[in-house]
């Protein structure tokens, strides 16, 4: 059995009293190894603690006062809260790791001692713990505000080692790591992205044109160092384990290994911008990459003055975040929810929502419009009309327009969006979620007209209905005959 002891203890309580106590408390929990010595943060310091964890052979964890208090113990003492902060903290602290209390609180006259079981292998301790969330949560990517300080070598190398630990299918390691200095070469770059900056904001409707002209969108030049993470298809040879049937998983290996660097180099204060302003094979040329060698990302790299709180997109209020819950299904796709909270459908959802707004009370946190900004008025007003059915050719010309195909799989275009709804259910489902993704993209105007008969398609303009009322967009029905022309 896989122990945890926790103690609580004054400063300066020796080794000998510490020993006896612990001792005593594991011998009741019966046999087991101790696995982990945890105590609150400061604690481990003191020499009567650092040579127990020696002698037990066991890993030395600490646990912030405000992670014990959070803890339900059997045994809370208020001397303990007055004199600590936090009601427990022998036992608080084993429960903190997860463990199952076996022995509750033992005292000694210095100290206190309780023994968990491990019911799996430990976790890292709660401070190491959040670390790792927090450098997930404050990795940025960062285009601007770069300083001019030179990347020491054993620096970049740790943040590639990161990288070249990543997961990857069959262990085949398909990338590999282009570091560009040159000032010539990101010139050249430089132009090519330049280039597809233009080609993208050609492509944008009016106002959503303007809004991109204030986002810089890579730091190539701005970075003492560029990156292009490749990818080799065949690493490995033929028989590489797991990738015969889904060949994308070479490349979703690739983009881990990116990942991971994005994420040691945050660790380090690095800023890493990635640039997909590219045709790849044109970024393969200028580098000269062999010809079965690809490119996966463009990493921009290098110090910066800070690291912003949320994603530039998201400040400027060109994109929001989609809520975790949205993105959860349990066991069938549409049973959304996050683990412990009863799925619901979004239609449910954004019926109800769009009835909180019917009733007039809209922005006050309504569900399902909560994330996306209820209907506070957008300084950037962006209306996108969504055609069901008909003919995406007569429709593409304009750059404000999508079109729903439903039946069979159209040719690739990103102004078409194929949802191939099997029945009206489905429809409207679809159409709230659409909206929802619309709204989540700056859109705060649906222009719904449907061309294409039938209860789905019906019930695709439904729900892109329900979802406007329910993210607080604005929405109106443009009828098919008037505006067939305008098209
Ligand atoms: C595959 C990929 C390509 C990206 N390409 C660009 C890009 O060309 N220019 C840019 O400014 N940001 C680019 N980004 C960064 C995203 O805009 C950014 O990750 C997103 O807005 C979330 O912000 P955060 O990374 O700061 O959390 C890219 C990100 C990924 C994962």
């Amino acid at each position: 059995m896989n122990l945890v002891v926790g103690v609580g203890l004054r400063a300066g309580t020796s080794y000998r009293e510490l020993r006896d106590l612990v001792a005593a408390t594991v011998a009741e929990a019966g046999s087991g190894r101790v696995r982990i010595l945890i105590t609150v943060e400061g604690r481990e310091t003191e020499p009567g603690v650092q040579r127990l964890a020696a002698s037990l052979g066991a890993e030395l964890q600490t646990v912030a006062p405000a992670e014990l208090r959070r803890q339900h113990v059997p045994s809370p003492s208020e001397r303990v809260e007055r004199l600590a902060g936090t009601p427990s903290v022998a036992e608080a602290a084993v429960l903190s790791t997860g463990a199952e209390l076996v022995v509750s609180k033992q005292k000694s006259e210095q100290a206190t001692a309780a023994v968990g079981r491990l019911l799996s292998a430990p976790g890292y301790a709660p401070g190491e713990r959040s670390v790792v969330h927090r450098v997930i949560a404050e990795r940025r990517d960062v285009r601007q505000g770069f300083v001019d300080r030179a990347i020491p070598d054993d620096v970049l190398t740790r943040v590639l080692e990161s990288a070249h630990r990543a997961p990857s299918v069959g262990l085949s390691q398909p990338w590999d790591f282009l570091l560009i200095r040159e000032i010539a070469t990101r010139r050249k770059i430089h132009d090519l992205a330049s280039a597809q900056r233009d080609a993208f904001a050609e492509s944008l409707p009016e106002v959503r044109r303007k809004q991109f002209d204030g986002l810089k969108i890579e730091a190539i030049l701005d970075t003492p160092l560029n990156i292009a993470v490749t990818c080799d298809a065949g690493r490995g040879g033929r028989h590489v384990l797991g990738r015969h049937a889904d060949p994308r998983t070479t490349w979703f290996s690739a983009a881990i290994a990116i990942q991971n660097l994005w994420l040691a180099a945050r660790a380090e204060g690095l800023g890493v911008g990635w640039v997909s302003f590219f045709e790849p094979g044109e970024v393969g040329a200028v580098l000269d990459l062999p010809a079965h060698i690809e490119l996966v990302g463009y990493l921009c790299v290098g110090y910066v003055e800070e690291f912003a709180p949320a994603p530039e997109l998201v400040r400027s209020g060109w994109a929001a975040r989609r809520p975790l819950a949205w993105a959860v299904h349990h066991e069938s796709w549409g049973n959304r929810g996050l683990p412990g909270v009863e799925p619901t459908s979004i239609v449910a959802d954004a019926e109800e929502a769009a009835a909180h707004l019917d009733r007039g009370a809209p922005g006050e946190g309504a569900p399902g419009t909560s994330a996306v900004g209820g209907s506070a008025p957008s300084p950037n007003p962006q209306s996108v009309r969504v055609v069901v059915g008909g003919e995406p050719a007569d429709y593409l010309g304009r750059a404000d327009t999508v079109v729903v195909q439903l039946g069979e799989k159209p040719a690739a275009d990103f102004g078409v969006l194929w949802r191939p709804v099997r029945d009206a259910v489905e429809g409207v489902e679809t159409g709230v979620e659409l909206v929802r993704d619309l709204v989540l993209q700056g859109v705060t105007e649906i222009v719904v007209r449907v061309i294409e008969g039938g209860d789905v398609a019906a019930a695709v303009g439904r729900g892109l209905r329900v979802g406007a009322r329910a993210c607080g967009a604005g929405w109106s029905d443009e009828p098919v005959e008037l505006s067939d022309s305008s098209a």
